[in-house]
């Protein structure tokens, strides 16, 4: 089996891209930064045009396709709007238009990836969101996603492809870039244990709560989902389990020993941020058995090795 993952130098693109191997899948991915030639991972160069991916798509003639290129910082998604709007919106087009126009159309099966941040909004958000739920997106990013996941929908009716869109909600772990919350508030632990930054912990809104899940948990689901024949459908892939973003802090200072204060920093607040969010993951866990496997204290814990290794 051939699987192309486009986006795949990214965060979850990595462990996906780990996951197939040892499943025993020839693995092959588009990536927009420069090449490892030692990489057991046939790469080829982020495409440009449509003419590209359905060349890329005729010479690979994979089974399955992971979206996972596109912009996925909710906070920067502020500061350049048109940026993640474009991209995200332009990726899904050209690598659907290409699918459709390939020689794989008839077969190839698509995961696109969108977000909680579709949901935006939420009439009460106590209450697990349901896929059927409201898209109100609250960011420029959200925007971006639900209009992903309209995309799917339509291909899927207007020609047949076999498309599924995941809505996964916030996935932590290892080697996730500066920009996230676990990432920022871990790395500056660890710069204080390495006496590099002065015993202060800058944080933003610490009163929203957010649905964790591991990444390598994610990948996981999104291998699941392409298993089976659910296309044409959306899933949320998410714990079910909100954590408050102050309770976040408590358990990764809980596995360090340095003593550290917190400081309330305004450049990491945002124009708005959705206060609750929690998914119900209840249709993907029937259709395809997927339950999230990795304790968030795992998870934090080998976040805090990994840096204080690098
Ligand atoms: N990044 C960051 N840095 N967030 C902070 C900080 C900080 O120093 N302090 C508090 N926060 C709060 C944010 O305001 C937000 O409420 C929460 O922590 C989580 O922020 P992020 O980790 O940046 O994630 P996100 O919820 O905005 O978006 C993530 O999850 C989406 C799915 O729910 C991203 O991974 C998206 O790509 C993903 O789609």
């Amino acid at each position: 089996m051939r699987a192309l993952i486009t986006g795949i130098t990214g965060f979850a693109g990595g462990y996906l891209a780990n996951h197939l191997k040892l499943l025993g899948y020839e693995v092959f991915g588009t990536t927009s930064k420069s090449i490892n030639k030692t990489s057991r991972i046939s790469l080829v160069n982020q495409w440009t045009t449509e003419k590209e991916i359905i060349d890329l798509l005729n010479e690979i003639q994979p089974d399955y396709v992971y979206h996972l290129a596109g912009l996925s910082n909710v906070k920067e998604s502020w500061d350049d709007k048109i940026s993640v709007v474009s991209t995200n919106t332009n990726l899904t087009i050209k690598l659907l238009e290409a699918a459709r126009k390939s020689s794989v159309s008839n077969h190839v099966k698509i995961l696109t990836v969108g977000s909680s941040e579709e949901y935006g909004r939420v009439a009460d958000p106590t209450v697990p969101i349901n896929e059927g739920d409201a898209l109100q997106p609250m960011n420029p990013y959200g925007v971006s996603k639900a209009a992903v996941s309209y995309l799917a929908k339509q291909y899927f009716t207007a020609y047949g492809l076999k498309v599924i869109h995941a809505r996964s909600f916030n996935h932590i772990g290892p080697g996730q870039r500066l920009g996230f919350v676990v990432s920022d508030f871990a790395s500056q632990i660890v710069q204080i244990e390495h006496k590099q930054q002065e015993k202060i912990l800058r944080v933003g809104n610490l009163d929203a709560k957010r649905d964790f899940t591991d990444v390598r948990d994610i990948v996981r689901a999104y291998h699941l989902l392409l298993e089976s024949d659910a296309c044409g459908e959306i899933f949320n892939v998410c714990s079910g389990k909100p954590i408050s973003i102050s309770d976040l802090i408590q358990k990764l200072l809980e596995l360090s020993t340095v003593e550290i204060e917190l400081q309330l920093d305004q450049s990491r607040m945002r124009p708005n941020d959705i206060p609750f969010y929690i998914g119900n993951n209840n249709k993907l866990k029937e259709l395809t058995g997927w339950r999230p496997q990795i304790a968030v204290e795992t998870t934090l814990l080998d976040v805090l090795e990994y840096l204080r290794n690098i």
